[in-house]
């Protein structure tokens, strides 16, 4: 941390807090909260925002602000909360016929021809936007518009439409690679894309999937080499599709495929909230999804089936940072292959997060039980199941909780969680404890002298789409 960016990081916080939010006051305490617990991945979060954005979206925001660097860090949130307005609004007008399979699919066919016209010119919108997007806030020049949709239209009985794909060798357009101290305290030094690339740590490989690496030297004296990507696009709801073949997993090992405001957990953090869609720790076989957000949101009940999950509560109702010590609202899958070797063994899945008017689900897919819907992609998550997880709005609602979402993807080593539960066993897939499992009394010892146990932690992924309701 450096000691120069505190004040910065204050007055951000005081100018966000005052402009954004009714209760300046409960804010502002917040504030000084998380400033106090979580100083570090606050401010190097800050600096990112202050390195990567460029000063013309300034002009966008047209919001007064009196310090510059606070304009320019709204500035980012406001523009791109605008290229998505269209998206927001079809997804809250269309809500309550999306929790309904029948009518979602008979309104979308009877829309027929003019929807798909709409689609185009919507999709047109989205495509100059994020190519926008990509020309300024990035370091390199993207040569393409790959990262935006370039199937043909979707097929009719879909209620969504595809607006930004990542996949193939094109797969890194479109993200940041961040490349400052991890939030949660993992010892891992995140590359930027040139460097990830020089080290074999990001690349595409003959499958035409995206890797994501952690070095595997044999011994580190401080930290690994990791990989932290962020979608340069932010949404306000929609359908979020991932489908992976492998994910990081072995002892010490935390990766998570997110959406979270501002990048990360950062100034504004949990305020705009964080959904937790893939995420394991160690040797962990079932999934955890999860909400972390300030407070007021809660699931509106412990029951799986009030809630029509398959999965079950890890602990408590309470979704809010503040009051659950940062836990958030988890839900673990009864799926024993959806995250580490178990996900790895069966090749990998799909993950799909649904954020709508209803409230946030994630669904998971193994492969070989891949509805054919999603890869036409034309989904609809009506004829999907039950979720394995599922926070609705009437105790959580999404508008109110969740804005401007990034997608994230990190690879990060012992921190706050798999440091903290290095010792513990009984949970799926650490039926004994990481210290027993290697004679390693702390993890980071155990992750700084164990290179090669590293060979298992990496992401390979086939495809992330993200989709907007039909207007
Ligand atoms: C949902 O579908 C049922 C059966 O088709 C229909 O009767 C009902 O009106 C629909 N509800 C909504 C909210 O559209
Ligand atoms: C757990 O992780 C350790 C360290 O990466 C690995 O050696 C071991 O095989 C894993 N055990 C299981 C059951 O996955």
């Amino acid at each position: 941390m450096r000691a120069t960016s505190l004040p910065l990081y204050l007055l951000f916080l005081v100018a966000r807090a005052a402009l954004t939010l009714a209760g300046p006051h409960a804010v502002l305490q917040r504030a000084h909260h998380f400033a106090a617990s979580r100083s570090r991945g606050l401010v190097s979060d800050l600096r990112l925002a202050f390195s990567v954005v460029p000063p013309r979206r300034r002009q966008k925001s047209g919001l007064v602000k009196r310090n510059g660097q606070c304009v320019v860090a709204l500035g980012i949130t406001d523009s791109k909360h605008s290229s998505n307005d269209e998206g927001a609004s079809g997804d809250n007008s269309e809500s309550s016929t999306q929790s309904n399979s029948s009518s979602a699919s008979s309104s979308s066919s009877s829309s027929g021809a003019s929807g798909s016209s709409s689609s185009t010119s919507t999709r047109a919108a989205a495509t100059s936007s994020s190519r926008a997007a990509a020309t300024t806030t990035s370091q390199r020049q993207p040569t393409s518009t790959s990262t935006t949709a370039s199937q043909p239209s979707p097929t009719p009985a879909s209620p969504w439409r595809l607006v930004e794909s990542h996949e193939g060798l094109d797969f890194f357009e479109g993200w940041e690679f961040f490349t400052f101290p991890d939030s949660t305290n993992g010892i891992v030094d995140y590359l930027n894309e040139q460097d990830g690339r020089n080290a074999n740590l990001v690349s595409v490989n003959d499958n035409n999937n995206a890797v994501m690496r952690i070095e595997t030297t044999p011994t580190v004296a401080a930290n690994r080499k990791s990989i932290r990507i962020t979608t340069q696009s932010t949404w306000n709801g929609g359908l979020f599709i991932m489908d992976a073949v492998h994910m990081p997993t072995g002892c010490g090992t935390w990766p998570l495929m997110r959406g979270s405001a501002f990048w990360s957990n950062g100034p504004s953090w949990p305020t705009g909230g964080e959904i937790d869609i893939a995420e394991s720790v160690h040797n962990y076989t079932n999934n955890q999804a999860t909400l972390h957000t300030s407070p007021g949101c809660r699931l509106p009940s412990s029951n799986p089936s009030d809630l029509g999950i398959s999965g079950s509560l890890l602990a408590t109702q309470d979704c809010a940072v503040a009051t659950t010590n940062n836990e958030g609202c988890g839900i673990r899958s009864p799926d024993s292959n959806s995250v580490g070797v178990g996900f790895n063994a069966n090749g990998g899945g799909v993950y799909a997060m649904l954020w709508n008017g209803d409230g946030i689900s994630v669904f998971f897919f193994p492969r070989g039980s891949i509805p054919s819907d999603i890869f036409a992609s034309a989904p609809r998550p009506t004829s999907w199941g039950l979720p394995q997880a599922r926070f609705p709005a009437s105790g959580c609602n999404p508008s109110q909780f969740f804005t401007n979402h990034h997608l994230i993807f990190s690879s990060t080593l012992c921190g706050d969680w798999a440091g903290g539960v290095w010792n513990i066993a009984g949970v799926p897939g650490q039926e004994q404890s990481c210290a027993q499992r290697t004679g390693f009394s702390t993890c980071e010892d155990f992750v700084r002298a164990s290179g090669a146990s590293f060979n298992e932690a990496y992401w390979e992924v086939r495809s992330v789409k993200i989709y907007q309701l039909q207007s």
